[in-house]
């Protein structure tokens, strides 16, 4: 079923476990991606930059996923990532995406609750989810860098303050995660999502999960991260394997032969995430 971020994070907040939030980077591999949900039976969201959306086109993208979930009868949800604009929030969701992320924090405090109170308005009134973020996270989103020390974790303070002026459906939250951390991983702080668990009670999300070790996974769900977004590990292992497909191929071979491989690839990543994050050991 294609479906909304509030419905299937719900369920996971219920039986307590995460749910994939994947950056599908082009049309290729998303059907790959679906299929992985289907063959682990879980939920999953496709999530888009707004420069993807826009590059693939948001009504193509609503008709693929909309079609491969009822086709394979899987609950996926379209999300539009780390979204700066209202009116590409607005056309996201008139062109059918379920969910969207609008990303206020670069803004003061209180500049940011009124835009993401804006968009929540907009979204709920068209049956959309919204993710709102706190804090800043590191590495680089949407082209935008942010320095390590620019960095500001989330405070429990403000998440109590913006979830109940703003009426988000999931919030981002900083507790050292960076996007786009390949090559190393991250040193999570979980007693900082403790606390703001301990106070926030919708579902919490996790931001650049490439760089996050896999032995945080089950301490990360246990305490309320109910969206697990994964981006770049899908991004380098498409990438390297096309490379050398495309590098060994005649130029007159289909192309189906540099890109399935490729696509495989990320769907191999996607049911090993998928597997961990539905938290076995742990449900309630
Ligand atoms: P990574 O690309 O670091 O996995 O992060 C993905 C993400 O958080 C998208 O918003």
């Amino acid at each position: 079923m294609y479906t909304t971020l509030k419905y299937v994070t719900q369920n996971a907040q219920q039986l307590n476990y995460t749910v994939g939030a994947f950056n599908a980077h082009n049309l290729e591999m998303l059907p790959d991606m679906i299929r992985a949900a289907k063959e682990i039976g879980a939920p999953i969201i496709i999530q888009t930059s707004v420069d993807t959306a826009k590059y693939i086109g948001m009504d193509v993208l609503v008709s693929v996923v909309k079609s491969i979930a009822d086709n394979e009868m899987v609950d996926a949800v379209l999300h539009l990532d780390h979204a700066r604009n209202f009116d590409d929030i607005k056309q996201a969701i008139d062109c059918g995406y379920t969910s969207v992320m609008y990303d206020g924090s670069h803004l003061p405090f209180k500049e940011n609750i009124l835009k993401t109170k804006a968009v929540v308005e907009y979204a709920h009134r068209h049956g959309a989810s919204v993710e709102g973020e706190l804090g800043t996270i590191g590495g680089t989103e949407e082209g935008i860098h942010v320095d390590d020390n620019d960095k500001v974790y989330t405070k429990p303070e403000d998440a109590v303050k913006f979830v109940q002026e703003t009426g988000v459906d999931a919030l981002a939250i900083a507790i050292g995660t960076n996007h786009g951390q390949f090559k190393s991983k991250t040193e999570v702080n979980i007693p900082l999502l403790k606390q703001i668990h301990h106070v926030v009670n919708i579902p919490l999300v996790i931001h650049g999960g490439t760089g996050v070790k896999e032995e945080d996974y089950p301490e990360l769900i246990n305490n309320g991260i109910r969206k697990f977004n994964v981006g770049t590990e899908l991004l380098v292992a498409w990438n390297s394997t096309a490379k050398t497909t495309f590098a060994s191929s005649e130029v007159n071979r289909s192309l189906r032969h540099n890109v399935i491989p490729a696509n495989e690839q990320v769907k191999s990543i996607i049911k090993h995430k998928m597997k961990l994050f539905m938290n076995l050991d742990n449900r309630t």
